[in-house]
């Protein structure tokens, strides 16, 4: 998004933490066989076990308030150990903000999604997130039979003024994925989401794979999937068209690793924006590849905030075997990011850039400048590698520099910069 704050994000954390981490949730030693035990557990043989929400009072039928239920159902699942199934059967489960949290007793538990999460629309009933799957170990979030994450936004939209507003109130990302450990997200479909679709805080090797994204591209700040503070994250084989960012990669992250990505519209894919709070982490080790853009603001880009508080790294990333159809910025580097009209422009921006690749870079470009790197200090071994970026009008495209030090290998269209 054009305006992330993420000190809210860090904030519902440590507000979490205060529920969960420290002390109130844990659902202990109590296993499911205790609780229910006319449950499907078999003790004795270790066999799988599911539990079917519509067994805890969820309807399913689009109308009641199925978050207690569902919520209620978790609890049983996540105490119970061994391999552990949460069925959400077919039916469309109507939802106000919901909490999935650990820690939980099984070595493997997976969400079955069958049918449709359909969000609440009161506003005041929500904070910063609709859905959060927290500090649970070997959690699977599982789609079946065209199962939806359904935000609601556009009666949300109105409210949100975080594109003109720095200092605006943001709106309930669809779901908060935090700091969970060995992850899996699949074959799941999102759309419509009132701030993000999917966001990844503070968790440790997450795989998001085969998932759907929509929201209209005018809708504000519904980036796809936004990462912070992660280690070990792999998207795969996923469809974003949304209206900010298709993946957005915030401060902190290390080791992330995107492929056979197809995003449009929306703003594209994003290292940042980093640099604009205190204590930020590094963004180290991103590989991206096998990505179509298609009509997308941007195509790859870092972008970093002046006047920095904190100084930070953005280093180690290759973004190889692009294909770029219409896209406004395809490549572009900007350390003077600031999307709103009265920004300073008094310092360099705090992060420094260094060992970035883009290589095997094709397609067209609606702008003429097809490549910019903007940077503040220097650059350092920014490699541009095999482009072909064609302007869809008449005339060619060009590139831009400052600071960049690039160095070029290979074909390139559009030309260096001189
Ligand atoms: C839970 O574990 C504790 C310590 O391991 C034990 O004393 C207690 O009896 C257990 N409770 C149940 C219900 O199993
Ligand atoms: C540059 O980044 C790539 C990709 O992360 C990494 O494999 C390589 O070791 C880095 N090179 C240096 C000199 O750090």
């Amino acid at each position: 998004m054009e305006a992330r704050p993420p000190v809210l994000v860090i904030a519902v954390v440590v507000a979490l933490c205060g529920v969960s981490l420290c002390g109130v949730a844990a659902a202990g030693n109590v296993t499911a066989a205790q609780l229910f035990p006319t449950s499907s557990y078999d003790s004795y043989h270790g066999a799988p076990v599911t539990y079917n929400v519509k067994n805890y009072g969820a309807k399913g039928n689009g109308a009641a308030d199925d978050t207690k239920a569902l919520m209620a159902a978790w609890k049983v699942a996540c105490a119970a150990a061994g391999t552990v199934t949460l069925q959400v059967p077919p039916g469309t489960y109507y939802m106000g903000p919901t909490q999935f949290h650990g820690p939980c007793q099984a070595s493997s538990l997976t969400f079955l999604l069958q049918g449709t999460l359909k969000a609440a629309t009161d506003l005041s009933r929500f904070g910063n997130d609709w859905i959060e799957f927290g500090w649970v170990k070997g959690l699977i979030v599982a789609g079946q039979n065209g199962a939806t994450i359904d935000g609601q936004g556009a009666s949300s939209w109105p409210f949100n003024k975080c594109p003109v507003r720095k200092d605006c109130k943001v709106l309930p990302t669809s779901v908060l994925f935090v700091n969970n450990e060995n992850t899996v997200v699949k074959d799941i479909a999102s759309v419509n989401s009132k701030f993000f679709h999917f966001a990844l805080l503070q968790n440790k090797n997450t795989k998001m794979l085969n998932l759907r994204i929509n929201a209209p591209g005018n809708s504000p700040n519904t980036d796809g999937i936004h990462i912070e503070r992660c280690t070990g994250v792999v998207i795969a084989d996923t469809k974003i068209s949304t209206g900010d960012d298709c993946i957005s990669i915030g401060q902190g992250n290390d080791n992330v690793d995107i492929q056979r990505v197809n995003c449009g519209p929306g703003h594209g894919m994003s290292v940042g924006s980093l640099g604009r709070y205190v204590g930020e982490g590094d963004v180290t080790r991103v590989y991206v590849k096998d990505m179509n853009f298609d009509g997308t603001m941007n195509g790859l880009r870092i972008k970093t905030w002046e006047n920095s508080p904190t100084k930070s790294l953005a280093a180690h990333m290759v973004f190889e075997n692009m294909v770029m159809k219409d896209v406004e910025n395809p490549v572009i580097i900007d350390q003077k990011y600031c999307p709103y009209y009265n920004c300073e422009h008094k310092y360099v921006s705090g992060v420094t850039i260094k060992n970035i690749t883009f290589k095997n870079i094709k397609g067209t470009s609606s702008l003429p400048v097809a490549v910019m790197l903007r940077c503040g200090v220097p650059c350092q071994g920014v490699v541009l590698q095999d482009f072909d970026i064609k302007y869809k009008g008449a005339g060619g495209t060009s590139s831009k520099c400052e600071n960049a030090k690039a160095k070029y290998v290979g074909y390139m269209y559009p030309k260096p910069c001189p």
